[in-house]
């Protein structure tokens, strides 16, 4: 059997957990707002028209921010039409989705949302069809608390407390021809600046995100990046990464190593974002918010009419993915990447969090369930804590069509000083061979096994289903011992595991 060995020291630290990894995103895409967190009429939906069903999954997935409205959809959106009386609202074509838009869900609506889902929002905002104006208007009305005519307008709606919203997207995949509004990395670079430094003369602290790349293999990557931040260096916080990976054909190596392209994507922006740094002689470093990221089966979507529905109707059911275990054991590894880069990706959001590309599935007026990729994200954003730790990693490699040989192995753990808890989590990217691990643990006192939990299956498709809505769940890991300080166990094949390690 192969062997991999891991060392694990609390010397080795990263940075602390960052709890806004543990993001997602509410698009209006699809039945991700309509049906999925908003029904009014739902058995479960309050007076708001948010189902309670929705809302307690959300909860128990321990996400932590939310960016919101988009996404394409951003970027032919007038966040003026999603405010005041539901009557007077009115219903507008969605070109990015070719989808009807009622706007009866809203900033307003959205604000009330994330209070009770207990998170923090993340806006984007409309450098697509629109632009500085509009910005510092949405800006005035979401978060100057009273005496202004948006301000005021806002009392008017019902929302008498300012939003105080920190963190905002300066437009969404600018580098992307199919955006509304589509822009070169000079055009897009100034206008984010002018953006940007006007925001930041209403309110200094904002956290502001430049758009980077929609994903590593566009052609312009790099040079994008590098344009941008020039233009703005001095006055965002983050650049942004979007990846997303599908299962091609059969080549399981490849998909179960998708978070080896992640790794190298973020390598590759923080190294431009340093370079321009250098050339700006800034002190000042500029951070990755990966806030889209997922396993999505694009080119199934793209296959039909370009991933739009042929006639304009409202909340199409699109891109909703019955995730598999494999799909599951993906994104534990992706989680597991952005974690190991703690230091440099503060911010991320998994792109969406119902029904479309989601962890969560709704039926209109039935019910809603977890699917696969729930789990290890659910488990992760609940126990990693305390300090993300660099593992040292000793394992054989897995050769793979799209990313050459790749270590066997995907790794990270936190150390929960306080708690005297580590978390290990693990991945074994072989399709079809277990692994046997060794992990040392020996600079911690008195380490004790106090859980293992693992998502494995003898069929990679498995899925959750309305009517097997807990086929794909982590499963109690027998196969696992803590002796002498060493933790051994016997990774199944394609599989994500997490280790609960009580120390002294
Ligand atoms: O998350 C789905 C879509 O993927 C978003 O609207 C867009 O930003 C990206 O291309």
């Amino acid at each position: 059997m192969q062997q991999a060995r891991v060392s694990i020291d609390p010397a080795f630290v990263v940075a602390p957990v960052n709890r806004r990894l543990f993001g997602s995103f509410v698009e209006h895409m699809g039945r991700c707002v309509y049906t999925g967190i908003f029904e009014p009429g739902h058995p479960t939906a309050d007076d708001n028209g948010f189902r309670g069903d929705v809302l307690d999954l959300v909860r128990e997935l321990g996400v932590t921010t939310v960016r919101y409205p988009g996404g394409n959809f951003v970027s032919g959106y007038k966040w003026e039409d999603g405010v005041g009386p539901v009557e007077d609202r009115p219903t507008r074509l969605d070109p990015a989705w070719r989808t009807i838009e009622t706007n009866a869900f809203g900033l307003n609506e959205f604000m009330e949302w994330a209070k009770k889902a207990d998170i923090e929002p993340m806006m984007a905002m409309n450098l697509g069809t629109r632009g500085l104006q509009e910005a510092i208007d949405l800006l005035e009305y979401a978060n100057h608390p009273q005496g202004t005519h948006l301000s005021d307008l806002r009392i008017e709606h019902g929302a008498k407390e300012p939003h105080d919203i920190r963190m905002w997207c300066l437009g969404n995949e600018m580098d992307g021809p199919w955006q509304l509004g589509h822009k070169t990395a000079e055009e897009y670079g100034r206008l984010a600046a002018e953006t940007a430094r006007a925001m930041r003369q209403f309110d200094k602290d904002l956290e502001l995100v430049a758009c980077g790349s929609s994903s590593r293999v566009m052609p312009t990557f790099g040079a994008w990046e590098a344009t941008v931040l020039e233009h703005t260096y001095d006055v965002v916080d983050y650049i942004s990464a979007h990846a997303y990976y599908q299962l091609h054909g059969d080549d399981h190596a490849s998909f179960l190593a998708s978070s080896v392209d992640m790794d190298r994507f973020i390598h590759q922006v923080v190294a431009t974002a340093d370079h321009v740094g250098a050339r700006l002689q800034s002190d000042k470093k500029i951070n990755i918010s990966f806030d889209e990221w997922n396993v999505w089966y694009l080119e199934e979507l793209q296959a039909g009419n370009g991933g739009l529905p042929e006639d304009w109707v409202e909340a199409p059911r699109t891109s909703e993915e019955a995730y598999t275990v494999v799909d599951a054991v993906v994104v534990g590894s992706l989680l597991i990447t952005l974690l190991r880069h703690a230091d440099r990706v503060t911010s991320a959001s998994q792109a969406q969090l119902v029904n479309t590309i989601s962890s969560i599935r709704t039926e209109p007026n039935g019910p809603a369930w977890r699917q696969s990729i729930f789990h290890p994200f659910a488990q992760m954003a609940k126990h990693a804590r305390g300090q993300v730790l660099d593992l040292r990693l000793d394992a054989p490699t897995l050769s793979t069509e799209r990313y050459g040989d790749v270590p066997l192995l995907d790794s990270v753990a936190t150390y929960d000083a306080e708690e005297g808890q580590v978390a290990v989590f693990v991945v074994n990217r072989d399709p079809s061979q277990p692994v046997q691990l060794s992990t040392s643990l020996r600079s911690f006192d008195g380490a004790e096994l106090v859980d293992a939990l693992q998502i494995a299956d003898e069929d990679y498709t498995a899925a959750n289903t309305q009517d097997a809505p807990d086929r794909v769940v982590p499963r109690a890991f027998e196969a696992a011992q803590v002796t002498d300080g060493v933790l051994t166990a016997e990774l199944a094949p394609a599989s994500w595991t997490m280790f609960l390690i009580k120390v002294g």
